[in-house]
């Protein structure tokens, strides 16, 4: 059923008041078939939602907000991995969650990141260490111009480092409805980022029998110990994505700034953005209705429930200061709508 002028505040955990001209809740893909056809024929812009954790809403959506409620998850185990096929509603949460109970390995470096499945893909998401294109198989997606399905492997979903294929060339081409992954069978725990690998030394765990279950319950503790809950603090994670600069810049900001935090990526460098901003002086400062998370500073958070233009206005002062201090650009993550 198609609702008319909804309020989309709770459909984002920004918690941004924002309303959309209309709404469509969908549970089977002929619903999504037909939420379709109806934008079609009313000449209508579409924001496929899932949980709502990564879009900035920054005025009201004039067109179709489609909620991709599919529901199904298969797992099915095989040595120390298995397949699994998961419907786009699906929360990724619980995918995770459910292979880690079957005793399967490959998904709990990325426990508690908020969403759903059908997200998942669209930037890639990672955490300590794992990626989800580390596990992926294909997809599957409904064109929204024809309603036809559509697989993707791998190769077409052109991941990176958040970034897909969706992101860019195929960007409001496509909607999401099934994701398959495939954990191998002969698992070996990953543990190497910092944080983690803290954690583990501190529990005083033999890195040599680390269970999928325990990582899942450490990366739950890191987490919890930085990222607030968007239900007690509205936020979208990470702000900003983590500039990928070369060689030389690296070198330059590391001769000026010696304990600046950055990870080799290929022959490229990956800065942490949370210093970048840390270090501009921003974390915990807060603007009004919004501000900069006291316990890491590349998460913006809205407590006053402030508009998109009070979080966007917040977000170019701090990408613009970083520039002036350290001549590096910061990308948002989050997709501005509309
Ligand atoms: P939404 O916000 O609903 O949508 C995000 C984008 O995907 C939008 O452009 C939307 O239109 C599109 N989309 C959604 N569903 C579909 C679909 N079925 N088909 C096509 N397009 C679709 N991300 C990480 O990568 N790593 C992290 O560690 C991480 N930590 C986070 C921590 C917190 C506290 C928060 C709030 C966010 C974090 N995120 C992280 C970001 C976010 O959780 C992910 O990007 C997640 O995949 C978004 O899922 P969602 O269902 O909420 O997507
Ligand atoms: N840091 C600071 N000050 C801060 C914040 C961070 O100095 O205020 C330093 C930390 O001390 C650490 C480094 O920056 O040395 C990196 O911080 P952290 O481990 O928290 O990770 P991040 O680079 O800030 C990225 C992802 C997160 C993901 C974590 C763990 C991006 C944009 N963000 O954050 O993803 O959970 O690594 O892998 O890549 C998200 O995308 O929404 C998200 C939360």
């Amino acid at each position: 059923m198609i609702e008319a002028n909804i309020d989309l505040q709770p459909h984002n955990t920004l918690a941004i008041p924002a309303n959309t001209a209309f709404f469509a809740r969908v549970e089977t893909l002929d619903e999504l078939r037909e939420a379709l056809s109806f934008a079609q024929q009313k000449r209508l812009p579409i924001l496929p939602l899932g949980g709502g954790s990564n879009i900035v809403l920054t005025g009201d959506f004039p067109g179709l907000a489609i909620q991709v409620g599919l529901r199904g998850l298969t797992i099915a185990p095989s040595g120390r991995g298995g397949t699994i096929e998961a419907a786009a509603g699906e929360g990724w949460h619980r995918l995770v969650m459910s292979s880690v109970e079957r005793g399967m390995g490959g998904l709990e470096n990325l426990a508690l990141i908020p969403g759903n499945v059908g997200a998942a893909p669209i930037q890639n998401i990672g955490a300590y260490g794992v990626e989800l294109c580390d596990r992926f198989c294909s997809l599957q997606a409904m064109e929204i111009s024809t309603g036809e399905l559509h697989q993707f492997s791998a190769s077409d979903c052109e991941f990176a480092y958040r970034d897909s294929v969706f992101k860019g060339r195929l960007q409001d081409q496509y909607i999401i409805t099934q994701v398959n992954l495939r954990l191998a069978e002969d698992w070996q725990p990953k543990v190497s980022y910092p944080a983690l690998q803290q954690f583990i030394e501190q529990q005083g765990w033999d890195c040599n029998s680390l269970t999928p279950a325990q990582i899942a319950g450490a990366v739950t503790d890191v987490r919890n110990s930085k990222l607030p809950l968007p239900d007690q603090i509205p936020n979208a994670g990470s702000f900003f994505k983590n500039p990928v600069v070369n060689a030389d810049i690296y070198q330059s900001l590391k001769a000026q700034h010696p304990d600046l935090v950055a990870y080799a990526s290929g022959a490229s460098w990956k800065l942490a953005a949370g210093w970048l901003i840390d270090r501009a002086g921003w974390r915990g400062r807060r603007h009004e209705a919004v501000g900069v998370h006291h316990q890491q500073a590349l998460v913006l958070v809205n407590p006053g429930r402030g508009s998109g233009d009070a979080v966007t206005g917040l977000a170019r002062a701090i990408a613009s200061d970083v520039q002036d201090k350290f001549g590096v650009t910061l990308e948002p993550e989050p997709r501005y709508y509309p």
